[in-house]
């Protein structure tokens, strides 16, 4: 009998039909196996993995633990690690922080992708950053949602366009579920949002009856006492705040451990979703995490690790402010790993990638990052990877380029 080949196009969901390849991963096709610096790379640096300190940490769990560890576990998660986290999060200002409104998930990623499915039906809009982070953009898009942009400035989000934007859909007609926000050290942006912001914030979540998705997956790697003070959206509004962290920024993304904070109704339909998923995130990995917090680990090491990205932002700025071309503007983050910059208007940040690549450097062209289409002479800096000497040689390299670029549209 004559086999046919299916039509696996024909076969897809909806869903699936959307599915495509982000920027990112576009461009790590592009580098290919190339030497390049890397600013494009938004991963922590591996120089700041503990180890040495984790091989000690596993093998103990393995030796003492190890069928527990081993072993499924709750969906919910290691209970002494939501104990543990419901303690960050009332240090953090969630005051009356439950085990029961806490899931631990495969990464904060599986926290935004469990929240978009619980949370939205296709068509419904969500307000996010312009720019906003990739991954958190994809989870939404996967659940079909309308995503609209709202501008942001120095200070993160611009609450009158928030207004603008949520009164227009409404006025079209269309539901809006949420608004999605990293306010701390933004992702691609590096940007903070305003402790005066922050309240209007809620009170617009308020006003419209919306939930917020909070995403602080950088909120301990500030650079200045006054971020250090900073409140998250969910300790001025608990009951109307999605609020996802991790612990990837501050021991290690091979881990996969992070946790979702909601309100328990909410909670509890995340637990039902992430076991449809997962079942469970690795025990292993959980018990790690629950040891190097008994034994400190995490606490210790902060203030190396604000030290560490702090003095590779300053290298970064300090070598935009001595080579970037004139009309081109960046922003100061005060933590995180990022920076954006913004060429002249004509600049087209994608089309002159693969000459910097050429000339040794790589970054991550912006207009991916906007939903709305705009951007495309912004483009992404990440200081998290590379040496400060590395960044200094990037950043010239780089802006060698686009000043050729810039030369060639002014003909
Ligand atoms: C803003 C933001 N949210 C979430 C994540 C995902 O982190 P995790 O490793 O916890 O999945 C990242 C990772 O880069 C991020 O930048």
């Amino acid at each position: 009998m004559l086999k046919t080949k299916p039509e696996y196009d024909e076969m897809l969901s909806a869903v699936g039909r959307r599915l495509q390849s982000n920027a990112i991963r576009k461009l790590t096709k592009l580098l290919g196996s190339r030497e390049v610096i890397s600013l494009a790379a938004g991963a922590p640096s591996f120089e700041t993995f503990p180890v040495q300190e984790l091989a000690e940490i596993s093998a103990r769990v393995l030796r003492d633990h190890g069928r527990f560890a081993l072993q499924y576990g709750p969906t919910r998660g290691l209970s002494g690690l939501v104990e543990a986290v419901a303690g960050i999060l009332r240090s953090r200002g969630i005051a009356d922080s439950k085990p029961s409104e806490i899931v631990m998930t495969t990464g904060s990623q599986q926290g935004l992708d469990l929240i978009a499915r619980v949370l939205l039906d296709p068509g419904d809009v969500v307000l996010v950053e312009l720019p906003s982070y990739i991954g958190g953009l994809i989870a939404l898009y996967n659940a079909q949602a309308e995503l609209v942009g709202v501008r942001q400035d120095d200070d993160g989000m611009v609450i009158s366009d928030l207004r603008e934007k949520i009164d227009r859909a409404l006025s079209e007609g269309r539901r809006v579920k949420c608004i999605y926000t990293i306010p701390n050290f933004q992702n691609p942006s590096g940007v903070t949002l305003a402790g005066e912001r922050r309240k209007e914030l809620a009170e617009v979540a308020e006003q419209y009856d919306l939930l917020i998705i909070e995403d602080d997956a950088y909120f301990d790697l500030y650079f200045t006492e006054e971020a250090s003070r900073l409140m998250p959206l969910a300790a001025l509004c608990p009951d109307r705040v999605v609020y996802l962290g991790t612990f990837s920024k501050v021991l290690a993304p091979g881990l996969r451990s992070a946790w979702l904070r909601a309100p328990e109704a909410l909670a509890t339909k995340v637990e039902l979703a992430k076991e449809g998923a997962d079942l469970s995130s690795s025990m292993f990995d959980q018990a790690i995490v629950i040891e190097a917090i008994r034994e400190g680990l995490i606490e210790r090491r902060l203030p190396e690790l604000r030290e560490f990205y702090r003095i590779r932002c300053r290298a970064m700025l300090e070598a935009l402010e001595r080579f970037a071309p004139a009309e081109s503007h960046w922003t100061k983050p005060v933590g995180g790993f990022f920076i954006l910059m913004q060429l002249a208007a004509e600049t087209d940040a994608a089309a002159a990638l693969p000459e910097a690549i050429e000339n040794g450097v790589a970054y991550v062209p912006g207009q991916s990052f906007f939903v709305d289409g705009s951007g495309a002479n912004t483009l992404r800096l990440a200081y998290s990877k590379e040496s400060p000497e590395a960044i200094k040689d990037g950043v010239q390299r780089m802006c060698r380029v686009f000043q050729n670029a810039k030369a060639l549209v002014e003909g």
